[in-house]
């Protein structure tokens, strides 16, 4: 039994915090992040919004698009997220709740790849018969975790939601391939402590967004090279088959490094990191809505996520895009 995306939904906070912003408080300019990253704004959750807050606004925004009857058979959330409002109730026990449903829920964090690992365990367990469908959502306030006196992480990171409702498709549909992975020797590059002071290879550990950015960069091309290859090999497909590239939204050079070795045009592939930064786990349901809605993707479309992070990890997927359901 094939299975796909059915219902979509995202959120992003009013505010908006530019470069020139951030110029203002830090030693930085426009110029500099636009050539080095591509981004020009982001936004930031109000005080009193946490992931809870904005998984919410994501999922009421899927209803809105879909209808009420879009959660119907849900017995499955998962909120990915790496920054949670608590160690513990999980970010989806509080969504079940809130919306009522008759669910196993549970967060995951496997950083800004989460969703996709998330999209891997919805698609699976819907395969295996444990779950009728999933409601999968990334939810990040990473500007909450900032270090906002470093410059080389304070201009990247954004903070938005996405939703999605993972349930059977027709034949000709649905996911095709997924690829996960991790390499915890690259934990360092990328990390935040919380009860332990050191990472097991004795690094102190930083209470906010720590990120060695060059080599973070250097992993990152790497990878999103060789999962998404390897994610279309996996699905049967071949380069030329993709016709949509959605990739995390951390950086343009590196999404256009992975363009330029798949070998497609700008058009394939979407890029909204201008006006979000870098969401996490909620970049690629944030860019797929955005081209959804930009009417870049038609039905038996064959679209290719990728992402890199915290981990670090990566994970793709290919999916064959069923025009019925979102
Ligand atoms: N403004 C001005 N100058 C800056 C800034 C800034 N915001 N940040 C760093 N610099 C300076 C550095 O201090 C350095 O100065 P120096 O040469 O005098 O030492 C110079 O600019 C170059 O720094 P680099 O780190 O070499 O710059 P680079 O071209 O590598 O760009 C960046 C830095 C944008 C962070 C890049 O390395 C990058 O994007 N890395 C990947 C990050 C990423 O995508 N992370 C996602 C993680 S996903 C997750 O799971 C959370």
């Amino acid at each position: 039994m094939p299975v796909g995306l059915l219902a979509l939904g995202t959120y992003v906070p009013d505010k908006v915090l530019t470069n020139e912003d951030l110029a203002r408080f830090l030693d930085t300019s426009d110029e500099w992040i636009t050539t080095r990253t591509g981004i020009k704004e982001r936004r930031v959750a109000e005080q009193n919004q946490f992931a809870y807050d904005l998984a919410e606004r994501a999922v009421l925004d899927l209803v809105a698009r879909h209808g009420e009857g879009a959660l119907a058979d849900v017995d499955l959330v998962i909120v990915a997220t790496n920054a949670p409002d608590a160690f513990f109730p999980n970010t989806a026990a509080l969504i079940q709740n809130r919306f009522g449903l008759k669910a196993a829920g549970y967060d995951l964090l496997a950083g800004c790849p989460g969703w996709i690992y998330a999209l891997a365990q919805a698609v699976g367990q819907v395969e295996a018969g444990l779950a009728r469908k999933a409601l999968v959502i990334g939810s990040e306030v990473l500007t909450k975790i900032t270090d906002w006196r470093d410059r080389s992480t304070a201009v990247l990171f954004g903070d938005g939601a996405g939703a999605a409702v993972v349930g059977p498709v027709p034949d000709g549909y649905g996911f095709r391939s997924f690829v996960l992975g991790a390499d915890g020797s690259g934990g360092a590059a990328l990390h935040m402590g919380a009860l332990a002071n050191t990472l097991p290879d004795g690094t102190r550990m930083s209470n906010k967004i720590f990120m060695n950015g060059r080599e973070v960069f250097k992993f990152a091309v790497r990878v999103m090279d060789t999962a998404t290859l390897e994610a279309i090999e996996k699905a049967g497909l071949e380069k030329a088959d993709i016709r949509l590239f959605v990739p995390h939204q951390a950086n343009l050079r590196i999404v256009d490094a992975a363009r330029e070795r798949l070998g497609l045009d700008w058009e394939q592939v979407v890029v909204n990191l201008h006006k979000y930064g870098n969401t996490s786990t909620a970049s690629i349901p944030i860019a797929l809505k955005e081209a959804l809605d930009g009417g870049r993707i038609r039905d038996g479309d064959h679209l290719l996520f990728v992402s890199f992070g915290a981990g670090l990890t990566w994970a793709a997927a290919v999916l064959t895009w069923y025009g019925g359901g979102a």
